[in-house]
């Protein structure tokens, strides 16, 4: 729930690109925004107000006054309200109203009364977006500090195909996300990211894992990556992935391909984020055939694997910062503080296995974090999208040493 808390309010214009105001409104109630949606009087045209109204939980405002139930309708107090208004799709002509200080419906009279930051996401055929008079209108609302969410490429509602598609709901979502989680704040940093069970074979097919889903990971790999940073995931085998597209994604399966992957990426990293679940032993020998059943049991002798974490803290340079995980089940605190300095991490995470709504495979979470100089923050049982947001917090805390 990212936006939970958040008054979002929801401006959509007369454009073919409306219908996926439904899904965009569907996606912020998802993340726990409060979402008032106001129509122009033309985007009444391309989708019904009943169909938002269900999706928001609340009436959609589209004119000054309700004849049916005798109501006027504030817009400065709808502008008042908001934390951000949100126009998507907006169409040329409302941009060019916004750009120009009309005022003849709601949505427009509600621009004129927000104190809010204004997010814009245009939507209209190519040769409208690259039009002198549509280029000037939205450096002029630019110049007000307004935010433009620039239109994406691809096929058009005429049949052309060019830059003028809505923002996908999906890439709003994440501006809006960043645009409340102070914005881009690792812009330019590189982030290790290890994350997910791993594999060890026993023979062709079957091997030693561990319950780890790789949640934990992903969500902290989608908080950096939204936040700026470059992010480098190696990630264990059938671990969920992250979201954004534009994280690397290094699939490994044994600890040692795990440790090799990381080690090679390890030196240019300013991060890293040891979140896998790496199997602490492996099958000495790795048989070459399936192993056949015989006899009443079996044993397999296990060696050592590498201990990743420890081997880069080891290498660790003084400008990098290194996280950790621990997951105790007795003597937590003491268990997770000992590895905090073995490890030479600057920053623990405590997963606690004792704690309902905590643990492998759920959504949710509850850790303490412990850090280097000593002191210590508790989370609440959050989504773990809540718990990567107050980890990216922590790491902010760590002082750098150089
Ligand atoms: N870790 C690692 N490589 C390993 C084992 C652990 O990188 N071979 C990392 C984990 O990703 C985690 C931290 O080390 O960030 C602690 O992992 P954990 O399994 O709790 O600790 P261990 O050192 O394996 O200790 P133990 O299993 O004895 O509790």
């Amino acid at each position: 729930m990212l936006l939970k808390g958040k008054k979002i309010l929801l401006g959509i214009t007369g454009s073919i690109a409306a219908y996926k105001a439904a899904h965009l409104t569907r996606l912020l109630v998802k993340e726990g925004a409060e979402v008032q949606i106001i129509m122009s009087t033309s985007a009444l045209d391309f989708i019904t107000p009943l169909t938002l109204a269900t999706l928001s939980k609340k009436p959609v405002f589209h004119e000054f006054f309700d004849p049916k139930t005798g109501s006027w309708t504030n817009h400065v107090d709808l502008g008042l309200w908001a934390d951000l208004f949100l126009i998507a799709p907006i169409s040329a002509n409302t941009l060019s109203k916004l750009a120009n200080g009309s005022c003849d419906n709601l949505l427009s009279a509600t621009y004129l009364s927000a104190r809010c930051p204004v997010m814009i996401a245009p939507a209209m055929d190519l040769d409208m977006y690259q039009h002198p008079s549509v280029r000037k209108n939205l450096g002029t609302v630019a110049s007000f500090g307004n935010i433009i969410l620039d239109a994406e490429s691809g096929e058009l509602a005429s049949g052309l195909s060019g830059q003028g598609r809505l923002m996908e709901p999906e890439n709003i979502l994440e501006k809006v996300v960043a645009h409340f989680v102070s914005a881009e704040d690792f812009l330019g940093k590189k982030v290790l990211i290890t994350s997910g069970p791993t594999q060890e074979a026993i023979d062709p097919v079957r091997f030693i894992s561990n319950h780890s889903s790789g949640k934990m990971g992903a969500a902290i790999a989608d908080s950096f990556a939204r936040r700026g940073a470059e992010v480098h995931l190696v990630l264990g085998s059938g671990a969920i992935k992250p979201e954004n597209k534009k994280i690397k994604i290094y699939p490994v399966k044994s600890a040692q391909e795990m440790y090799q992957e990381s080690a090679r990426v390890h030196r240019a990293m300013d991060i890293c984020v040891f979140a896998a679940a790496v199997a602490d032993y492996a099958p000495k020998n790795v048989a070459t055939e399936k192993i056949k059943k015989e006899g009443e049991g079996m044993a397999i002798d296990l060696v050592k694997n590498v201990d990743i974490a420890l081997t880069l803290g080891k290498a660790k340079m003084p400008h990098q910062i290194h996280v950790g995980f621990a997951l105790e089940t007795e003597n937590e605190a003491f268990h997770a503080k000992n590895k905090l300095e073995k490890k030479n991490f600057d920053l623990i995470i405590l997963n606690s296995m004792r704690q309902k709504g905590a643990g492998f495979q759920l959504d949710t979470n509850k850790v303490s974090l412990f850090f280097e100089d000593g002191h210590t923050e508790e989370s609440e049982i959050l989504p773990k999208q809540q718990i990567a947001e107050m980890i990216l917090q922590g790491i902010k805390k760590i002082p750098v040493k150089i």
